[in-house]
């Protein structure tokens, strides 16, 4: 029996489905009045909701206010701040299937996992509850004794978070987050193409009590380069905190150097998987699959240069294809999908290319390699294997942004470390294998921020999250995550007089 296909009528409660942007504590169209944009189903190409296209006069008025609001909200205690973070994650659960759907309806990724990353995202709400009381400052011994010094914490200021598409809660609750428990306030930029789950999220957080101004949301699509400006330009920013590709980072932080703000950048990456002749093969592909297939492919984190040792090669290339045959794709509302429709059109094309060019160079495509037939206008792509793939090949320089695997097949451990880290950007990592011994050496061999051994995710709120290289700086998550948004101010006693 075919499923009903669900909508947003399906969102039991109404009040997350606001279709504006919110400025000091009021739901607004843009300023101009004028534009609009549409959100679109990646399943189904149909438009699920039409948004106000805000610019950079909104903007700087959304900042304007955050900036009055931070005046007062530094002001609050870290226990009080905490609460409202705790009152917001409940709220999270509360809402959890309608959370999910609307993010499987913007966003394509199957509801299971969307509602995986409800949960995700509460978490990091929690977190920064717990961390948001544990800011200490240190008394520092002093060289000349007729001084002591001491040193303090204290909010940065208004904090910008522009959040990427393809984590739509998680990213936000990531930054926004850690920005309120320090104390600072925000100015929201959700990706044009999943603002939905951005905006119910803004909606939970006043609920929660959060006062007015302390969050703001722009709401935007083809404005983005106009909004992203006005807030790296505006000087009543002090932070800004930017997920996705490392060509748009490099853009922000010039752009930022006016106002030398302080930043955060979370970029591209272009994850090594390497599996060893002792790995246990069914940690391994299952590894594989969460690392390659979660939100079909479109993490930062994806493992995108899969490397196989080669006396398990063609073992492990068979047993992960026969794995992937299982995996059910379709509509993400659909019961039983794995594998949802990629967010763009452009991530299909890009996945044809990839394809291509491996074929060009000698790949061979073992399962998939193609847009998926029968599936209406979505954009769907094949669960994708190849093998014999070369270092010449596109995949080894970018991520691809799908479920394609690439095989790559090594002989040494010292020949992988030279292969993994022959790249310029280094976010995650990961390593599979029985030998203890091994992955720390490789784990601390390899040039990136984060490693995983004998798994396939890289997500946990205590665990900090970011890169190095291309990859770009500072820290999400962990005990770190929190002095993203702090600055130390040190104080000099004279105790002589
Ligand atoms: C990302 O892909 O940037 C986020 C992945 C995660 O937090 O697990």
């Amino acid at each position: 029996m075919a499923t009903q296909k669900k909508t947003l009528d399906d969102v039991k409660n109404k009040s997350l489905l606001r279709h504006k942007g919110l400025i000091n504590g009021s739901w607004v169209s843009s300023s101009s009045g004028k534009s609009t944009f549409d959100v679109v189903d990646p399943a189904t190409l149909d438009v699920l909701a039409t948004l106000p296209e805000m610019d950079k006069h909104d903007t700087a008025e959304a900042v304007s206010a955050a900036f009055e609001a931070f005046k007062s909200f530094k002001k609050t205690s870290a226990r009080s701040r905490a609460r409202l973070l705790r009152k917001w994650s409940d709220l999270c659960h509360e809402n959890v299937d309608d959370l999910a759907l609307i993010m499987t309806l913007e966003n394509g990724k199957p509801l299971a996992e969307a509602k995986g990353e409800v949960v995700y995202g509460a978490s990091f709400l929690e977190w920064f509850a717990t961390q948001a009381e544990m800011v200490h400052g240190e008394v520092v011994p002093p060289a000349n004794l007729g001084q002591r010094i001491v040193t303090f914490k204290q909010p940065v200021g208004v904090a910008a978070c522009l959040a990427p598409w393809n984590f739509p809660i998680a990213m936000i609750t990531r930054k926004c987050g850690a920005a309120l428990a320090a104390g600072c306030t925000t100015v929201w930029k959700p990706a044009g193409e999943t603002p939905l789950s951005a905006i119910a999220q803004a909606v939970l957080a006043e609920q929660a009590g959060f006062p007015k101004g302390s969050i703001n949301l722009i709401t935007s699509l083809t404005t983005v380069a106009e909004v992203g400006e006005e807030l790296c330009r505006n000087p009543k920013v002090h932070k800004l905190s930017f997920t996705g590709s490392t060509r748009v980072g490099k853009l922000l932080m010039q752009q930022c150097s006016s106002t030398l703000k302080k930043l955060s950048l979370e970029l591209g990456g272009n994850s090594p998987f390497v599996v060893f002749d002792d790995a246990k093969m069914s940690t391994a592909v299952e590894a594989c699959i969460m690392g390659k297939f979660r939100n079909s492919g479109q993490t930062c984190v994806t493992a995108n240069r899969i490397f196989v040792q080669a006396g398990i090669y063609d073992e492990f290339a068979k047993q992960l294809t026969e794995r992937i045959k299982t995996l059910k794709v379709g509509a993400g509302t659909e019961e039983g999908v794995f594998v949802g429709p990629l967010t763009h059109e452009r991530a299909v094309e890009k996945a044809m290319n990839h394809v291509a060019d491996a074929k060009k160079h000698g790949g061979q495509v073992i399962y998939g390699g193609k847009p998926m037939e029968g599936m209406g206008k979505g954009y769907f792509f094949e669960p994708t294997v190849i093998t014999g793939m070369k270092k010449e090949m596109l995949t080894t320089r970018e991520e691809t942004f799908a479920p394609l695997v690439g095989l790559y097949k090594f002989e040494t451990e010292e020949e992988v470390i030279e292969l993994a880290n022959d790249c310029d950007v280094g976010l995650g990592s990961f390593v599979i294998t029985e030998n203890m011994a091994r992955s720390w050496r490789v784990a601390e061999a390899l040039e990136v921020g984060m490693v995983g051994i004998n798994l396939g995710m890289l997500s946990a709120c205590e665990s900090p999250f970011g890169g190095v290289k291309g990859s770009g700086f500072g820290r999400e998550g962990g005990t770190q995550g929190i002095n993203e948004y702090l600055i130390t101010k040190s104080m000099l006693i004279n105790v002589a007089n």
